[in-house]
């Protein structure tokens, strides 16, 4: 018999890029919240995208079974956004839709299963009034208030496995590789596979580097004979002067930002409690505050969209730009490392492959606990957090203490420490 829980029925949703482990994690929950709580599962389809769009599934014991392994996640995923999600072209804000789809389904919290960018999206939700619950998902490592994400581990022994590979053809060859590896604006994946790969170099986005110190490194390891070496680059790894100019660049924005906040404080908190009263009174309404059949609804989505500005045309543009304009830092770094330090160099670029594949039996033991934590604090009726990890045990952290904030590597970290003691070269 199932004990008593003060949760009826959750939808569970994976948002934001996959990564091993999110099956293992929804089999828990589900599993958990079903035979142990009588909770009623559904599973939302493709992230916030599929909740918008009422796609919405059962999960029940069968097809949550056989997927602790199975890699990626059986929901599908997406990177929309509730608040601004591209619908015919353009830019909306669906999240009215959002809020009506889980009214419809009388579900009691939503489970956002997802990084930094699910929790910010989940906390959006939970502003309009929505109960949810979120799990840390993410091999980038970059959560706080949790000291592992899930995804971390699985990749992190990718990435090892890739430097292993590398170092016997760089040997071989008496090449400099680099290697990059994914992490957004954070280092702990190229930093903990660096670590346990033993690459040479370490380029990492909260340490900028600077070229010459990384040759003139490279270059006094030859002269002790070793003629290969391992640079572990992160995707966000930047050099000195890029990292200032981003400095500058922020610093001109919140100056801008402030200069305009002060002129137009009054007005704004004016503009600001008028539009939360209006948005109180729309509640359950479809964004103009009248009540509408579906027809109509329709129309006035339709209506809508028409005088909504293109943003997305601008978008695009930029990503055209981008991938014409911009070369890629790894390839950047090994071109000016070659020149200076008179080695052949070779880049690989490890992408997806970090995230693809089965989940480690750390990767699946963190999402059994994690989601079995979930379903206990939905029975007892805990929203609105975060279940994170910590020393060894799984918390609820209030969701407003984790959306919004980035877990960064410090330079006094020990993992960063014990790299330097071990002759590792940053670049700084
Ligand atoms: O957040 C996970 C991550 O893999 C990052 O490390 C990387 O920058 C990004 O997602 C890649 O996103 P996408 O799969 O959308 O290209």
């Amino acid at each position: 018999m199932s004990k008593k829980s003060k949760t009826h029925c959750i939808g569970i949703l994976t948002s934001g890029g996959d990564c091993p482990g999110l099956n293992a994690a929804i089999r828990a929950i589900a599993k958990a919240a079903i035979n142990d709580y009588g909770i009623k599962v559904l599973g939302v389809q493709d992230g916030f995208r599929g909740l918008v769009e009422n796609r919405v599934i059962p999960l029940d014991n069968e097809n949550t079974s056989g997927i602790l392994t199975r890699g990626g996640t059986i929901l599908g995923t997406s990177r929309d956004k509730p608040h601004k999600m591209l619908i015919g072209g353009k830019m909306m804000d669906m999240t009215g839709a959002a809020v009506e789809n889980l009214k419809k389904h009388q579900v009691d919290c939503l489970v956002c299963l997802g990084g930094g960018g699910t929790q910010k999206n989940a906390m959006r939700l939970m502003k309009e009034g929505i109960n949810v619950l979120t799990l840390p998902k993410t091999i980038d490592n970059d959560i706080v208030e949790t000291e592992a994400t899930f995804g971390f581990d699985t990749a992190l022994g990718i990435a090892t496995e890739a430097i292993d590979r590398l170092h016997t053809t760089a040997t071989s060859h008496h090449r400099v590789i680099v290697c990059e590896i994914m992490g957004h604006g954070t280092g702990w994946l190229t930093l903990g596979a660096g670590i346990s790969g033993g690459a040479d170099v370490i380029l990492v986005p909260e340490i900028p580097y600077n070229l010459h110190s990384i040759a003139d490194f490279l270059s006094a390891r030859r002269r002790t004979g070793k003629r290969f070496s391992i640079i572990a680059l992160a995707e966000g790894a930047r050099s000195v002067e890029e990292a200032k100019k981003a400095l500058l660049e922020e610093e001109e924005k919140i100056s801008k930002k402030e200069a305009k906040e002060g002129k137009e404080a009054k007005e704004a908190k004016k503009e600001e409690k008028k539009k939360h009263k209006d948005k109180e009174k729309k509640n359950e309404k479809n964004g103009d505050g009248k009540n509408k059949t579906k027809e109509e609804s329709e129309a006035w989505y339709d209506e809508t969209r028409e005088n909504m500005p293109v943003v997305v045309k601008k978008i695009e543009s930029e990503v055209v730009a981008y991938h014409v304009v911009q070369e890629p830092t790894a390839s950047r770094v090994a071109r000016h490392i070659q020149e200076l330090a008179g080695v052949e160099a070779r880049v690989t670029s490890l992408g997806h492959v970090q995230r693809g594949g089965i989940p480690s039996a750390f990767d699946r033991l963190l999402c059994s606990l994690l989601g079995a934590k979930a379903a206990e604090l939905l029975a007892d009726g805990v929203y609105n957090v975060m279940v994170g990890y910590q020393t060894g045990k799984c918390v609820p952290v209030p969701l407003e203490k984790v959306a919004g904030f980035r877990k960064l590597v410090t330079l006094d970290h020990p993992w960063v420490k014990t790299a330097r003691l071990v002759d590792t070269c940053f670049g700084d």
